[in-house]
């Protein structure tokens, strides 16, 4: 049956001319927000909208929805953590969100605080910018050479492919975890393609940890994947390894990768974490972390194009029509 939608809340800014191609179809409000809003106000805008365009910090579980109007939910993300998408089937909710768009920037990011780790870029760049740096110097701000090491990838779907292709141009050694990352999982067709494409082999997590130089986490969250990355993987690590998290934080135990950081036992680069925006504060005086807040998709073009996904979705459920980024008809959810 075809959703009739009055209204729609865009949390965060839409470019113009989206909101003006939503504006034909259905009134368009713009709630800007950089926090996370309350409970009490999510449960206002679910009562108040038949859409909602949403974006990762914002808590669209049953508690928000539960006695709402809201038929629709286009998130403009590929995660979808935020959103309580077994409620939303069970009550006939469509819920998108923005799959094929952000694969290359979140990977580029990735290969960004990779890089500044392995390279100690932002502690060389403050080291200048304080006035320290006498002159050349043969030992000063040593990091760690790239080619010949074994870069390991958590979670090799559309960010992990894009992740190992830059990971092959640097010459190293690719391993992958795939969902049953367990000692004893079975390969197939997939592996062998991954195998022949980027030279990638698939092992268990623990091999993992346990053999990488590098680590770069690309799962979604889920049920199985929260905290997949404990204080036992992370002591599998190699002295010094490097850790980059572009996925979410609370793939992680963040407890036990801050006591691991501020042992100086590992590096890592983390994008994102489990209390947005809040960032432990033990993290902010170290120099063997480089942090940056959730920008793993954020280049103008990325962005645009997961606003245009989101929309169109939107649009298109309007029409009576699915859109393939259209979670509820998607047969692996
Ligand atoms: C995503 O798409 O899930 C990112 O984390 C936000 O851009």
């Amino acid at each position: 049956m075809q959703p009739i939608f009055h209204s729609a809340v865009s949390l965060g800014k839409l470019p113009e001319d989206l909101v003006d191609k939503l504006g034909q179809f259905v009134k368009v409000e713009i709630v800007d927000r950089t926090q996370p809003l309350s409970l009490e106000r999510m449960q206002e805008l679910a009562a108040s909208f038949d859409v909602i365009l949403s974006e990762p910090q914002d808590r669209l579980d049953r508690q928000t929805l539960e006695g709402g109007k809201v038929k629709m939910i286009a998130q403009r993300a590929v995660g979808f953590d935020n959103i309580d998408f077994e409620y939303c089937k069970e009550q006939g909710i469509l819920v998108a969100n923005t799959p094929g768009v952000l694969d290359k920037a979140t990977a580029d990011l990735t290969f960004s605080l990779f890089l500044a780790c392995a390279r100690r870029i932002v502690e060389a760049d403050k080291y200048v910018r304080a006035g320290l740096w006498n002159g050349f110097e043969n030992e000063l701000m040593l990091g760690h050479e790239t080619a010949g090491k074994t870069f390991g990838i958590v979670g090799m779907g559309r960010i992990g492919k894009e992740v190992a292709r830059r990971a092959q141009a640097f010459d190293m050694r690719i391993i992958y975890t795939r969902s049953d990352c367990s000692d004893s999982f079975e390969s197939d067709e997939k592996d062998l393609d991954l195998q022949q494409k980027y030279g990638a082999c698939r092992v268990s997590l623990n091999t993992l940890m346990r053999e990488s130089h590098f680590i770069s986490l690309n799962c979604p969250l889920n049920k199985d994947t929260a905290g997949l990355i404990g204080a036992e993987q992370i002591a599998l690590m190699k002295d010094q390894a490097i850790l980059i998290n572009t996925s979410r934080g609370k793939v992680v135990d963040e407890a036990a990768l801050v006591k691991a950081l501020v042992e100086n036992r590992i590096v890592a680069g983390l994008d994102v974490f489990s209390y947005e925006p809040n960032v432990p504060e033990a993290l902010i005086k170290l120099n063997n972390v480089v942090l940056a807040p959730h920008i793993g998709s954020a280049t103008e073009e990325t962005r645009k194009a997961m606003a245009q996904l989101a929309v169109n979705a939107v649009i298109m459920a309007a029409q009576g029509k699915s859109a393939a980024n259209l979670l509820n008809q998607s047969p692996a959810l």
